[in-house]
């Protein structure tokens, strides 16, 4: 029977990190993997596709809108959607593709199937048995389903069917003004859909900083989304080619209905732990799903659990950050991620991301804190590329300088985020960033301004 260090069941980011680097710590590893290619869902049906559809129809916007302003004239392009899929598919097989390549690199076994956990250090894939002193559970998440409503993957869709329809819908209804709502959203308004987003809480990708959610939502609805906020989807029916949504005002009571080519479903996701016989071995779960955990170790000795099955953000980066933690641990290494600093991004234009506490999280802690801020219509760069939008805002304590949290909207986000990350990592006061010097014209002079608006004021405000 062959026998391993470790057995990782799931290759999404966190599984197939965690093979990586525990092989690079020099574990024997196998990671078994169910999908005909690797990577979970990030590689194959989020993260990596939602991105290249996001990219092409950005593209697309900025011939529509801004080419000509900048003296780029002629005919706009049209959309050849089964093109862009076909891009969308060839980006997807480069990521997927490359590993397989850092598998073979670093001599991780690679096993094909669905496993269950079948004894004491034991798996079993199909007709195979297979042993390992450690068992890494990192399965990932499903879609939620919604109480009446049934997703088709055609009509009525969830992620998955989003990055994949045949055509542009005329009009599009997302339930949930969440992450997957909103890129997915912004992808399909680029392209010509109607889009109608109906939320059950009163504010759009709640959680986040209010002042971002105000001005995010203000932002997309001058794009074109239509929004309905406070109001419960109760049914979806679906005809031929079209579905009814229903939806009730939470406040009133009152019930409408609403016409849509396609509907995504978009209101969270669920840990998916199916057919791994935790069960019977024992492994405690909470009311939501999700895999127990104390330092990753789940409720059964030898066996681990990381990114989506447990407690935590539902994002790559987080069950990557734990991948490496756990093949440390397993290696006799510590292990440790911070979960005080994991940023989150959503990827439409303009970007947002964020960082740490948010000032709705200080106030209710009562801690005193000082805010600075700069727009983006100050920083020369962003008005050159039609970006002008938006703001970086830092949160830093009253007292002491230090950065407690960070929120932006506005170009590369995503991409400025990580210098609040690098600083609050080193416990970094506000003036640390004021006192850094930026490459001119650059986004990232944004975020010493605001930066210096912790302090004595910002320059170009
Ligand atoms: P989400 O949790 O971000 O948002 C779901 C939204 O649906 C919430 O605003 C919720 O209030 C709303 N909702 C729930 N039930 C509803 C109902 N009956 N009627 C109307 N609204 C309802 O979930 P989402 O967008 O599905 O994403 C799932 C996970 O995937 C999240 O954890 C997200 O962080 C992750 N993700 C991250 C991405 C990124 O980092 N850029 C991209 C895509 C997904």
């Amino acid at each position: 029977m062959p026998s391993y260090d470790v057995i990782i069941i799931g290759a999404g980011p966190g599984g197939y990190v965690l093979a990586i680097r525990a092989a690079q710590l020099g574990l024997k590893v196998a990671c078994i993997e169910g999908r005909e290619t690797l990577g979970g869902t990030c590689l194959n049906v989020g993260c990596i596709p939602s991105k290249a559809l996001l990219h092409a129809s950005h593209m697309y916007h900025e011939a529509e809108h801004n080419f000509a302003a900048m003296g780029l004239v002629g005919k706009t392009p049209s959309v050849d959607f089964t093109k862009m899929q076909e891009y969308k598919s060839g980006v997807v097989e480069q990521n997927t593709k490359g590993i397989d390549f850092l598998f073979k690199k670093n001599k991780v076994d690679r096993i094909k199937g669905w496993a269950r956990i079948t004894g004491k250090g034991e798996v079993t894939v199909g007709d195979k048995v297979l042993q390992a002193a450690n068992i890494v559970i990192a399965t990932g998440s499903t879609p939620a389903s919604l109480k009446g409503v049934e997703v088709d993957e055609k009509i009525v869709v969830s992620s998955t069917g989003a990055l994949a329809l045949p055509k542009v819908p005329k009009t599009l209804v997302v339930i949930g003004a969440g992450v997957i709502g909103l890129e997915m959203g912004s992808v399909y308004r680029r392209l010509g859909s109607e889009v109608t987003v109906i939320e059950y809480l009163d504010q759009i990708t709640p959680g986040m900083d209010g002042e971002i959610c105000k001005t995010f939502q203000r932002s997309l609805k001058k794009q074109g989304f239509s929004f309905i906020l406070g109001a419960a989807v109760q049914k979806v029916e679906t005809r031929k080619t079209k579905a009814i949504v229903t939806y009730q005002n939470r406040k009133s009571g009152e019930e409408t209905q609403l016409d849509a080519d396609v509907v995504l479903v978009a209101t969270g996701r669920v840990p998916f732990t199916d057919g791994l016989g935790l069960d019977e071995i024992g492994v405690k779960r909470n009311a939501r799903g999700q895999i127990e955990t104390d330092g990753w170790k789940t409720s059964v000795e030898g066996i681990w659990a990381i990114g989506d099955v447990i407690q935590g953000p539902m994002l790559a980066h987080k069950a990557e950050d734990e991948g490496v933690a756990v093949a440390e641990c397993i290696a006799g290494q510590k292990g440790h991620v911070n979960y005080g600093i994991i940023p989150g991004v959503i990827y439409t234009t303009p970007e947002i991301a964020s960082v740490g506490m948010t000032e709705e999280q200080l106030k209710e802690q009562g801690r005193a804190y000082k805010v600075g801020k700069f727009s983006f219509m100050g920083n020369a760069r962003a008005k050159a590329v039609f970006q002008g939008e938006g703001f970086v805002k830092i949160l830093a304590d009253a007292k002491t300088d230090r950065i407690l949290g960070c929120h932006l909207m506005g170009p590369s986000a995503g991409e400025l985020i990580h210098e609040i990350c690098v600083a609050m990592e080193f416990g970094a006061a506000a003036e640390d960033i004021a006192r850094t010097c930026h490459a001119h014209p650059t986004f990232s002079e944004a975020v010493r301004e605001a930066a210096l608006a912790c302090g004595l004021g910002a320059i170009h405000a």
